[in-house]
């Protein structure tokens, strides 16, 4: 059970996709404490105006990185921008590479604003510090280290040793919120959770005969499937697949670094639905507590991987292993996608991070609707689940709300 909460903030509803207004330097912070507040005045306006421009590098690359962070960059001399990069796809150059490049010469003596700590190790390429170093940068700005255990701090503390000025935590929290999901798993080994629920104003996914095609507008579905492209992994229960025989693909549609999963603890997937007649293309895990050996071989043939996993006390698979799993793999970010009975779960185990609600302005009614989290049986008010607003959005006819998990 959640703790409880404070009071919840007013939402900002908006209309259409747009961006939230950037926050200037001199705008007022009232949540921040007297340190933090010193610390944002120790940075100039210009300072402040070149690192939000590598943070716009670095959202040129998010989604597509995996499993680096997005990274910007931006090379200055005073006023001027001389180069700018970002990190296009893990095996291809850092952003600082990208930039110095563009930079050669006029690189000596610059400023270079890079959104995440550089690199002092040898990966798919070579470090980005020695690249800095012999480039002849004056003054390098990053806005957060990388909690990277090969990474974290030691870049910094290499470029600092050799006589490079390093400043360190301007724009931090805007930095980090283009890898949040990459922070999360890095510090905490496991993945960033989103629930994602399509719904009714009164809180049903479908009717309990099964209708869910579709709740929401057109605009809110293509939003959802981008979001999809967004995350490593997708997971359903078996409810969803017999009853949508859904592909589970996001848009544009992706092999790599995308697995669809399902909680399907006796294995009644059926060997004609789509996901696994699309498995031999796109990756497709079946988590199972029993499997038995005819239907396994048939599967597995079909190109599914099955896996046999833990089970809670009611014999379904046991999430907690899932996820184990999963982070094993290096899926950072997992988009849970339901039924009800499996957002009930990941609720219940309080396992997500971001709750994510397409709003349908229709109404069903409880008598034949299916709620979105109808396993929940919550006796009394005092210990009810509790999330704070993070976005309200209007998407076509349809509103986003998004919600966080109390820590
Ligand atoms: N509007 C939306 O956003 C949306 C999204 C998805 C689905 N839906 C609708 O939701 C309905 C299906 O929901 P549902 O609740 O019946 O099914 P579900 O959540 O998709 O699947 C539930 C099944 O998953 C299996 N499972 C295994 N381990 C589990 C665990 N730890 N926790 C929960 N489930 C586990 C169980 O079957 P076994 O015991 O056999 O393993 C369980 O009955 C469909 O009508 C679908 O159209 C709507």
């Amino acid at each position: 059970m959640s703790r409880r909460s404070g009071g919840i903030p007013e939402p900002t509803v908006k209309s259409g996709w747009e961006k939230v207004p950037p926050r200037t330097s001199l705008t007022p912070r009232l949540d921040l404490g007297v340190f933090e507040l010193l610390d944002e005045m120790r940075w100039t306006k210009l300072n402040t105006v070149m690192m939000r421009a590598a943070i716009e590098m670095a959202n040129l690359g998010k989604g597509k990185t995996h499993p680096n962070p997005a990274v910007g960059a931006v090379i200055a001399r005073g006023a001027r921008v001389v180069a700018k990069g970002y990190h296009r796809r893990a095996g291809l150059p850092h952003a600082e590479i990208e930039a110095l490049k563009s930079a050669g010469g006029r690189a000596r003596g610059a400023d270079l604003y890079v959104t995440l700590e550089p690199c002092n190790h040898y990966g798919k390429t070579p470090p980005c510090t020695e690249a800095i170093i012999s480039s002849g940068i004056r003054r390098v700005f990053v806005a957060t280290r990388d909690p990277n255990p090969l990474v974290n701090g030691k870049g910094i503390r290499h470029l600092r040793r050799v006589g490079i000025e390093v400043r360190v935590g301007l724009l931090a929290e805007e930095a980090m919120a283009v890898n949040e999901t990459y922070f999360t798993y890095m510090r905490r080994g496991s993945p960033f959770v989103t629930l994602k629920i399509a719904q009714t104003i009164d809180g049903m996914i479908g009717v309990k005969s099964g209708e869910s095609k579709w709740i929401t507008s057109h605009s809110a579905r293509a939003m959802a499937r981008r979001l999809r492209s967004e995350a490593q992994a997708l997971l359903v229960g078996i409810g969803t697949v017999l009853m949508d025989d859904p592909l589970l693909l996001p848009i544009p549609r992706r092999k790599s670094h995308y697995l669809r999963c399902i909680l399907d603890s006796h294995l009644r997937l059926p060997l004609n639905s789509r996901i696994v007649r699309s498995a031999e293309s796109y990756q497709t895990v079946v988590y199972c507590v029993n499997a038995p050996t005819v239907k396994r071989k048939r599967l597995e043939r079909a190109g599914v991987v099955v896996k046999v996993v833990g089970h809670t006390g009611d014999g379904r698979v046991d999430i907690n292993d899932v996820i184990g799993d999963l982070a094993s793999q290096q899926v950072m970010h997992l988009i849970v996608e339901g039924g009800a009975s499996t957002l009930s779960s990941f609720l219940k185990l309080q396992l997500f991070d971001r709750l994510i609600l397409f709003v349908a302005p229709k109404i069903i009614g409880s008598l034949n609707g299916l709620n979105s989290f109808a396993e929940l049986m919550v006796g009394d008010l005092e210990r009810c689940y509790r999330v704070r607003f993070t976005d309200i959005r209007r998407i076509g006819g349809d509103i986003m709300i998004e919600v966080r998990r109390e820590k």
